[in-house]
C-alpha cells in the first residue's frame, strides 16, 4: 500500500480512494447520528464541496497576501455576531471546529486574567457535562479545572452551583463556561443565571453553543421560544458556535464570538524577533487552508436565512417525534427533554433495556447511535445527533427502534465491571489494530467498568494500535 514509484492516474486515484472510503458508513441520509450534519439539500452540499476545493490552497496563513481571506472571516463573524444578537463593538475569530474555539475561549479568559493581575494558576469552571475539549485546554494551557455537577433532575448546570464553585475558587476564577446544549443530555444549561453570577463578580462567561448555535438561532428566528443563550443575556462575554455542525458546512470551521475585542486580543499571537516573516497568528494554526472557511460561505449563501430556518425546523420536529417515541417504548426513555436537537436514551423502568444492547441492535438494521457511558451517578446512554434529514426516514427509524427494543429487551445488561479480566479476554486485541467486533457492547462495557485513570490511558491505547505505521 506505499506510494507508488510512478505517479497514477486521476482515475485510478479516484478509484482506490474510493474503495478505501468503501469502509465508512455513510455521510449523508441520516443512518448515522453523531458525526455528520446533513441538511439534506445537495446544492449547497455542491456548493461547499466546490468552493472547499476552490480555495484549498490559498493560505488564510496571511490575509494582506491573500485578502479574500479577512473578506470571507469577517462576513461570516458579521454573521455569527447577527445570530448571536451581539452588541456594538463585539468581535470574533474563525477556527478550525469547536475545540479549537473552546482552547481560545480558554487561552482569551486566561491572558484577560493575568492581565487583571491575577498570580498563579488560574482556574475554569466547567460541568461535569462540559466537553472535554475545555480539559484538554486547560491541560495545554496551565490551567485547572473546577468541576461543578449538573442538578440531577435537569441535568442543567445551575447559578447556584456555579455561585457556589466560584466562591470556593476565589481570586483564581478566570471563566466559567455553560453550554447551549450539553452534547451528552442535549439541554441548554442555566445561562441567563449563570451569566448574571458571574457577571456581579466581574468573570467572563463563555457559552459553548458549538453544537447549537445555528440551531437554536435559526429556531428563534422561525418564531420558536427557545432557552436564552447568546449575547442578548447579559454576563455572556464569549460564544463558540459551530460552521461544520448545523452550520451544515464541510470540516475544519467554527466561529469563536467576544463581546469586546479586548478579550479577543488574548488569541492573537504575533512573533517578529526571528529574521523572517512577523509572525501574526490569530488561530493555533499558522498556515491553513482557506478551504473550510470558503466552504461555509458557500453553503451559508446556497441555504440563505431561509434555508437555515426550514432545515432547523426540520431537525427540530424529527428531534420531537423520536423523543416522543422512546418515551413510548417500555424500557427506554430520553433523559432530558432535549433543548435543541441532540437526544440522549437511557434505559428506565423493570425491563429497563441496556443502551450498549441496543446501539447493536440499530447497527444491524443499519443505524449508527453513539453509545455514552456512565459517569458515577449518571447513567450509560445512547447519543443521537438528529438532523434535518432524519426527517426523511423517520418512519422506518422508528420502527427499527421499536423493533431493535423488542429484540434486545430483557437481555442482562452487559456489564463488565464484575469480572474484567474475563471481559478483557473476551475482546480481541484491539490495541494491536485487530479489527473491531461487529458487536461493540462488550467494549463500550469494558470502557464503563474502567476506572477513569485506567479507562483513559485504554483508549489512547485502542487509537494507538489503529494508527500502526512505523518503520520496522
Ligand atoms: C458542545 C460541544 N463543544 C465542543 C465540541 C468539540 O467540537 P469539535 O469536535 O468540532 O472539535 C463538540 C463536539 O461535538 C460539542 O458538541
Amino acid at each position: 500500500m506505499g506510494i507508488p514509484q510512478q505517479g497514477q492516474s486521476p482515475v485510478d486515484i479516484a478509484g482506490a480512494l474510493a474503495d478505501i472510503r468503501r469502509q465508512d458508513p455513510p455521510i449523508h441520509g441520516g443512518r448515522v447520528l453523531a458525526y455528520v450534519y446533513d441538511a439534506g439539500v445537495a446544492e449547497s452540499m455542491s456548493a461547499g464541496l466546490a468552493a472547499l476545493g476552490a480555495f484549498a490552497e490559498v493560505n488564510a496563513l496571511d490575509p494582506t497576501t491573500f485578502p479574500s481571506v479577512a473578506r470571507i472571516e469577517n462576513d461570516l463573524v458579521g454573521w455569527g455576531l447577527d445570530l448571536m444578537q451581539a452588541p456594538a463593538g463585539a468581535a470574533g475569530v474563525l477556527t478550525s471546529g469547536g475545540t479549537e474555539s473552546c482552547i481560545l475561549a480558554v487561552l482569551a479568559a486566561r491572558e484577560r486574567w493575568r492581565r487583571a493581575g491575577g498570580v498563579g494558576t488560574p482556574v475554569i469552571l466547567l460541568a461535569d457535562t462540559a466537553h472535554p475539549a475545555f480539559h484538554k485546554a486547560a491541560h495545554l494551557l496551565g490551567v485547572d479545572v473546577r468541576t461543578v455537577p449538573v442538578d440531577r433532575s435537569t441535568f442543567r448546570l445551575t447559578d447556584d452551583a456555579v455561585a457556589e464553585a466560584l466562591e470556593a475558587s476565589g481570586d483564581r476564577a478566570a471563566l466559567v463556561v455553560a453550554s447551549a446544549p450539553s452534547y451528552a443530555h442535549g439541554v441548554v444549561d442555566d445561562v441567563t443565571g449563570i451569566a448574571a453570577t458571574c457577571a456581579t463578580r466581574g468573570i467572563p462567561c463563555h457559552v459553548d453553543a458549538c453544537i447549537g448555535g445555528f440551531t437554536l438561532a435559526y429556531a428563534r428566528l422561525g418564531g420558536e421560544t427557545v432557552l436564552p443563550c447568546d449575547f442578548a443575556v447579559d454576563g455572556v462575554t464569549s460564544i463558540g458556535m459551530d460552521l461544520h455542525k448545523y452550520g451544515f458546512s464541510p470540516k475544519g470551521a467554527s466561529l469563536l464570538l467576544f463581546r469586546d475585542t479586548d478579550l479577543r486580543s488574548g488569541t492573537y499571537y504575533a512573533f517578529s524577533e526571528w529574521p523572517g516573516y512577523p509572525v501574526v497568528n490569530t488561530t493555533l494554526q499558522s498556515t491553513k487552508s482557506a478551504g473550510p472557511m470558503a466552504a461555509a460561505w458557500a453553503v451559508a449563501h446556497a441555504l440563505g436565512h431561509q434555508g437555515f430556518i426550514d432545515a432547523v425546523r426540520r431537525a427540530r420536529e424529527a428531534t420531537r417525534r423520536i423523543a416522543l417515541t422512546v418515551e413510548s417504548i417500555p424500557g427506554i426513555q430520553v433523559v432530558a427533554s432535549p433543548d435543541s436537537t441532540l437526544i440522549a436514551i437511557a434505559g428506565e423502568g423493570d425491563d429497563s433495556i441496556d443502551p450498549f444492547r441496543l446501539a447493536d441492535a440499530m447497527r444491524r438494521r443499519g443505524w449508527i447511535l453513539q453509545p455514552q457511558p456512565s459517569l458515577s451517578d449518571l447513567p450509560r446512554t445512547l447519543h443521537l445527533t438528529v438532523q434535518p434529514v432524519s426527517l426523511d426516514s423517520i418512519d422506518s427509524f422508528e420502527a427499527d427502534l421499536r423493533s431493535a427494543c423488542d429484540e434486545v429487551r430483557g437481555l442482562p445488561w452487559i456489564d463488565a465491571s464484575t469480572d474484567l479480566e474475563a471481559a478483557f479476554a473476551a475482546l480481541p486485541d484491539l490495541t494491536s489494530g485487530g479489527p473491531l467486533p461487529e458487536e461493540m457492547a462488550g467494549v463500550h462495557a469494558l470502557i464503563d467498568a474502567l476506572p477513569p485513570e485506567i479507562r483513559d490511558p485504554a483508549l489512547s491505547a485502542i487509537f494507538a494500535g489503529l494508527f500502526t505505521a512505523r518503520r520496522d
